[in-house]
Protein backbone atom coordinates (compact mmCIF):
# COMPACT_ATOMS: atom_id res chain seq x y z
CA UNK A 1 0.00 0.00 0.00
CA UNK A 2 0.95 3.26 -0.53
CA UNK A 3 1.72 5.22 3.09
CA UNK A 4 0.05 8.75 3.29
CA UNK A 5 0.57 9.86 6.64
CA UNK A 6 2.15 8.28 9.76
CA UNK A 7 -1.09 6.62 10.86
CA UNK A 8 -0.49 4.05 7.53
CA UNK A 9 2.68 3.14 8.60
CA UNK A 10 1.84 0.02 10.66
CA UNK A 11 -0.90 -1.12 8.60
CA UNK A 12 1.60 -1.10 5.56
CA UNK A 13 4.23 -3.15 6.93
CA UNK A 14 1.61 -5.44 8.42
CA UNK A 15 0.47 -5.88 5.05
CA UNK A 16 3.99 -6.98 3.44
CA UNK A 17 4.05 -9.75 6.44
CA UNK A 18 1.04 -11.45 5.93
CA UNK A 19 3.00 -14.31 3.24
CA UNK A 20 5.02 -15.09 6.52
CA UNK A 21 4.62 -19.29 6.07
CA UNK A 22 5.11 -20.02 9.87
CA UNK A 23 2.80 -19.31 11.99
CA UNK A 24 4.61 -18.25 14.86
CA UNK A 25 7.14 -16.10 13.11
CA UNK A 26 3.90 -14.59 11.20
CA UNK A 27 2.84 -13.56 15.04
CA UNK A 28 5.74 -13.20 16.49
CA UNK A 29 6.64 -10.42 13.75
CA UNK A 30 3.39 -9.07 13.82
CA UNK A 31 3.67 -7.97 17.69
CA UNK A 32 6.91 -7.10 16.85
CA UNK A 33 6.23 -4.09 14.66
CA UNK A 34 3.29 -3.34 16.60
CA UNK A 35 4.85 -2.41 20.08
CA UNK A 36 7.31 -1.04 18.31
CA UNK A 37 5.33 0.93 16.52
CA UNK A 38 2.92 2.08 19.37
CA UNK A 39 6.37 2.79 21.85
CA UNK A 40 8.19 4.70 18.84
CA UNK A 41 4.41 6.78 19.07
CA UNK A 42 4.19 7.15 22.53
CA UNK A 43 7.56 7.80 23.03
CA UNK A 44 7.07 10.75 20.06
CA UNK A 45 10.67 9.29 19.29
CA UNK A 46 12.63 12.31 17.53
CA UNK A 47 15.18 11.28 14.67
CA UNK A 48 18.11 11.98 17.02
CA UNK A 49 16.91 9.69 19.44
CA UNK A 50 16.43 6.99 16.58
CA UNK A 51 20.21 7.20 15.55
CA UNK A 52 21.25 6.99 18.69
CA UNK A 53 19.14 3.78 19.65
CA UNK A 54 20.88 2.47 16.10
CA UNK A 55 23.89 2.79 17.09
CA UNK A 56 23.26 1.51 20.63
CA UNK A 57 22.45 -1.54 18.94
CA UNK A 58 24.92 -1.64 16.74
CA UNK A 59 27.22 -1.20 19.66
CA UNK A 60 25.50 -4.75 21.44
CA UNK A 61 26.85 -6.82 18.62
CA UNK A 62 30.12 -5.28 17.86
CA UNK A 63 30.79 -5.79 21.39
CA UNK A 64 30.24 -9.32 21.51
CA UNK A 65 32.90 -12.03 21.17
CA UNK A 66 33.42 -15.80 21.45
CA UNK A 67 34.21 -14.90 24.91
CA UNK A 68 31.21 -12.24 26.00
CA UNK A 69 28.20 -11.86 25.48
CA UNK A 70 26.94 -8.21 25.58
CA UNK A 71 22.78 -9.20 24.13
CA UNK A 72 22.44 -11.70 26.95
CA UNK A 73 23.79 -8.85 29.19
CA UNK A 74 21.85 -6.36 28.40
CA UNK A 75 18.77 -8.84 28.18
CA UNK A 76 19.06 -9.45 32.32
CA UNK A 77 19.85 -5.73 32.73
CA UNK A 78 16.49 -4.97 31.17
CA UNK A 79 14.96 -7.84 33.39
CA UNK A 80 13.81 -9.77 29.97
CA UNK A 81 15.44 -12.43 30.90
CA UNK A 82 13.94 -13.42 33.51
CA UNK A 83 10.60 -12.48 32.56
CA UNK A 84 11.13 -15.26 29.65
CA UNK A 85 12.02 -17.80 32.87
CA UNK A 86 9.33 -17.01 34.67
CA UNK A 87 6.38 -17.22 32.26
CA UNK A 88 8.17 -20.42 30.92
CA UNK A 89 8.25 -22.05 34.22
CA UNK A 90 6.48 -22.50 37.40
CA UNK A 91 3.51 -24.04 35.42
CA UNK A 92 3.73 -21.56 33.07
CA UNK A 93 4.19 -18.89 35.65
CA UNK A 94 1.16 -19.88 38.51
CA UNK A 95 3.70 -21.61 40.74
CA UNK A 96 7.29 -21.00 42.31
CA UNK A 97 10.01 -22.47 40.61
CA UNK A 98 13.45 -23.07 40.63
CA UNK A 99 14.20 -21.89 36.95
CA UNK A 100 16.38 -19.19 36.87
CA UNK A 101 18.20 -16.73 34.32
CA UNK A 102 21.08 -18.93 32.19
CA UNK A 103 23.15 -15.80 32.27
CA UNK A 104 26.07 -14.65 30.25
CA UNK A 105 28.65 -17.40 31.29
CA UNK A 106 27.78 -20.81 30.62
CA UNK A 107 30.55 -22.87 29.09
CA UNK A 108 29.22 -26.50 27.26
CA UNK A 109 32.06 -29.12 27.88
CA UNK A 110 32.98 -28.31 31.33
CA UNK A 111 34.52 -31.45 33.06
CA UNK A 112 32.84 -34.50 34.33
CA UNK A 113 33.18 -34.86 37.49
CA UNK A 114 32.55 -37.93 40.56
CA UNK A 115 30.18 -37.42 43.17
CA UNK A 116 31.83 -35.22 45.88
CA UNK A 117 34.45 -34.01 43.71
CA UNK A 118 35.93 -30.28 44.15
CA UNK A 119 35.69 -27.62 41.05
CA UNK A 120 38.53 -25.70 42.33
CA UNK A 121 41.20 -26.32 39.33
CA UNK A 122 43.67 -23.82 40.15
CA UNK A 123 44.56 -22.06 43.47
CA UNK A 124 41.05 -20.10 44.08
CA UNK A 125 41.11 -17.52 47.05
CA UNK A 126 37.69 -17.13 49.32
CA UNK A 127 36.20 -20.00 52.26
CA UNK A 128 35.88 -23.38 51.37
CA UNK A 129 32.06 -24.68 50.81
CA UNK A 130 30.25 -27.76 50.83
CA UNK A 131 27.12 -27.90 48.40
CA UNK A 132 24.83 -30.47 48.58
CA UNK A 133 22.41 -30.65 46.47
CA UNK A 134 19.00 -32.64 45.56
CA UNK A 135 17.32 -33.07 42.96
CA UNK A 136 13.08 -34.23 42.36
CA UNK A 137 10.28 -34.17 40.59
CA UNK A 138 6.87 -31.93 41.76
CA UNK A 139 6.04 -35.19 43.86
CA UNK A 140 9.38 -35.20 45.82
CA UNK A 141 10.21 -38.38 43.93
CA UNK A 142 14.24 -38.58 43.82
CA UNK A 143 15.37 -37.81 40.23
CA UNK A 144 18.86 -40.19 39.64
CA UNK A 145 21.08 -39.84 36.79
CA UNK A 146 20.40 -36.29 35.93
CA UNK A 147 23.21 -34.21 34.45
CA UNK A 148 23.84 -31.08 36.66
CA UNK A 149 26.26 -28.60 34.82
CA UNK A 150 28.15 -26.24 37.41
CA UNK A 151 29.43 -22.84 37.41
CA UNK A 152 30.71 -19.89 39.33
CA UNK A 153 32.73 -16.65 39.67
CA UNK A 154 36.27 -16.66 41.72
CA UNK A 155 35.82 -14.53 45.18
CA UNK A 156 37.84 -12.07 42.96
CA UNK A 157 34.54 -11.62 41.25
CA UNK A 158 35.61 -13.36 37.71
CA UNK A 159 34.87 -16.61 35.78
CA UNK A 160 37.46 -18.38 34.34
CA UNK A 161 36.19 -17.47 30.80
CA UNK A 162 36.82 -13.50 32.10
CA UNK A 163 40.20 -14.47 33.81
CA UNK A 164 43.55 -15.88 31.77
CA UNK A 165 44.55 -16.12 35.23
CA UNK A 166 42.21 -19.27 36.03
CA UNK A 167 42.86 -22.26 34.83
CA UNK A 168 40.47 -23.76 31.80
CA UNK A 169 37.31 -24.09 33.22
CA UNK A 170 38.06 -23.26 36.88
CA UNK A 171 34.42 -23.21 39.14
CA UNK A 172 32.94 -25.10 36.32
CA UNK A 173 32.28 -29.01 36.21
CA UNK A 174 28.56 -31.36 35.30
CA UNK A 175 28.13 -34.00 38.30
CA UNK A 176 25.26 -36.97 37.74
CA UNK A 177 22.72 -37.44 40.44
CA UNK A 178 22.75 -40.49 42.21
CA UNK A 179 19.75 -42.85 42.50
CA UNK A 180 18.74 -40.68 45.43
CA UNK A 181 18.57 -37.64 43.24
CA UNK A 182 20.98 -36.21 45.63
CA UNK A 183 24.71 -34.55 44.19
CA UNK A 184 27.67 -32.57 45.95
CA UNK A 185 30.50 -30.81 45.06
CA UNK A 186 33.38 -28.98 46.45
CA UNK A 187 34.33 -25.25 45.81
CA UNK A 188 34.19 -22.04 47.49
CA UNK A 189 31.94 -19.49 48.65
CA UNK A 190 31.08 -17.55 45.95
CA UNK A 191 30.91 -13.43 46.52
CA UNK A 192 28.98 -10.96 44.52
CA UNK A 193 30.50 -9.65 41.64
CA UNK A 194 30.49 -6.42 38.76
CA UNK A 195 28.85 -7.42 35.63
CA UNK A 196 31.38 -5.35 32.84
CA UNK A 197 30.20 -1.90 32.24
CA UNK A 198 32.95 -1.11 28.88
CA UNK A 199 30.12 -1.74 26.54
CA UNK A 200 26.51 -0.96 26.07
CA UNK A 201 24.85 -2.12 29.44
CA UNK A 202 27.28 -0.50 31.24
CA UNK A 203 26.00 2.86 29.53
CA UNK A 204 22.77 2.04 30.23
CA UNK A 205 23.38 1.53 33.84
CA UNK A 206 25.67 4.71 34.22
CA UNK A 207 22.37 6.50 32.66
CA UNK A 208 20.39 5.33 34.92
CA UNK A 209 22.65 5.66 38.01
CA UNK A 210 22.19 2.30 38.89
CA UNK A 211 25.54 -0.46 40.67
CA UNK A 212 27.07 -3.09 38.59
CA UNK A 213 26.85 -5.78 40.88
CA UNK A 214 25.12 -9.08 40.95
CA UNK A 215 24.61 -10.97 44.73
CA UNK A 216 26.79 -13.87 45.21
CA UNK A 217 25.70 -16.89 43.88
CA UNK A 218 26.25 -20.13 41.94
CA UNK A 219 24.96 -21.34 38.61
CA UNK A 220 23.28 -24.59 37.48
CA UNK A 221 21.59 -25.95 34.41
CA UNK A 222 20.07 -29.60 34.93
CA UNK A 223 19.22 -31.79 32.55
CA UNK A 224 17.40 -35.10 32.32
CA UNK A 225 15.09 -36.38 29.07
CA UNK A 226 11.53 -36.39 30.63
CA UNK A 227 11.76 -33.19 32.79
CA UNK A 228 12.27 -29.86 31.37
CA UNK A 229 15.53 -28.27 31.65
CA UNK A 230 16.17 -25.75 34.40
CA UNK A 231 18.82 -22.88 34.53
CA UNK A 232 19.29 -22.22 38.12
CA UNK A 233 21.35 -20.08 40.70
CA UNK A 234 21.26 -19.98 44.22
CA UNK A 235 21.96 -16.89 46.10
CA UNK A 236 23.40 -16.21 49.48
CA UNK A 237 20.96 -13.86 51.53
CA UNK A 238 23.82 -11.74 53.29
CA UNK A 239 24.44 -10.13 50.19
CA UNK A 240 23.97 -6.71 50.47
CA UNK A 241 23.24 -6.62 46.80
CA UNK A 242 20.31 -8.99 47.44
CA UNK A 243 17.01 -6.61 46.55
CA UNK A 244 19.01 -4.38 43.67
CA UNK A 245 20.83 -7.46 41.67
CA UNK A 246 21.66 -5.54 38.28
CA UNK A 247 20.19 -8.48 35.99
CA UNK A 248 16.72 -9.11 37.99
CA UNK A 249 17.80 -12.84 38.78
CA UNK A 250 17.30 -13.25 42.47
CA UNK A 251 13.96 -14.70 43.24
CA UNK A 252 12.64 -15.71 46.66
CA UNK A 253 12.75 -18.74 45.46
CA UNK A 254 16.29 -19.43 45.37
CA UNK A 255 17.84 -18.29 48.39
CA UNK A 256 20.12 -20.28 49.67
CA UNK A 257 21.24 -20.87 53.40
CA UNK A 258 25.01 -21.05 53.57
CA UNK A 259 25.71 -22.45 57.34
CA UNK A 260 29.26 -21.92 58.92
CA UNK A 261 30.99 -25.42 59.68
CA UNK A 262 34.46 -25.85 60.44
CA UNK A 263 36.64 -23.66 58.36
CA UNK A 264 33.85 -23.14 55.88
CA UNK A 265 30.39 -23.51 54.54
CA UNK A 266 27.65 -25.91 53.73
CA UNK A 267 24.98 -25.39 51.39
CA UNK A 268 22.10 -27.70 50.72
CA UNK A 269 19.61 -26.89 48.30
CA UNK A 270 16.89 -29.26 46.61
CA UNK A 271 15.56 -28.44 42.93
CA UNK A 272 12.20 -29.30 41.53
CA UNK A 273 12.10 -30.63 38.01
CA UNK A 274 8.62 -30.55 35.94
CA UNK A 275 7.79 -32.87 33.08
CA UNK A 276 8.41 -31.14 29.40
CA UNK A 277 11.21 -31.06 27.01
CA UNK A 278 15.05 -31.78 27.90
CA UNK A 279 17.08 -29.57 25.73
CA UNK A 280 20.33 -27.82 26.42
CA UNK A 281 20.14 -24.26 25.78
CA UNK A 282 23.12 -22.82 23.34
CA UNK A 283 25.98 -21.80 25.43
CA UNK A 284 26.25 -17.89 24.92
CA UNK A 285 30.06 -18.27 25.15
CA UNK A 286 32.22 -20.78 23.56
CA UNK A 287 35.94 -19.56 24.34
CA UNK A 288 37.96 -18.50 27.43
CA UNK A 289 39.82 -15.06 26.78
CA UNK A 290 42.90 -15.37 26.03
CA UNK A 291 45.99 -14.07 28.18
FE1 LIG B 1 26.77 -15.42 37.45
Amino acid sequence: MIIETQDDVTAAVLAEMHRTPDPRTRELLALLVKHLHAFVREAKMTEREFQEAIGYINAIGKKTTPSHNEAMLMAGALGVSNLVCLINNGAKGTRPTQANNLGPFYRADAPRCKDGESIVRSPTPGDALLFKGRVEDLNGKPIGGADVHIWQSSPAGLYENQDPGQAEMNLRGIFTTQADGSFSFRSVKPAGYPVPTDGPTGALLGAQKRHNMRPAHLHFLIHKPGYKTIASQVYDPQDPHLETDSQFGVTKALIGNFVKKGHGYQLEFTFQLEPGEARLPKAPITEKVSA
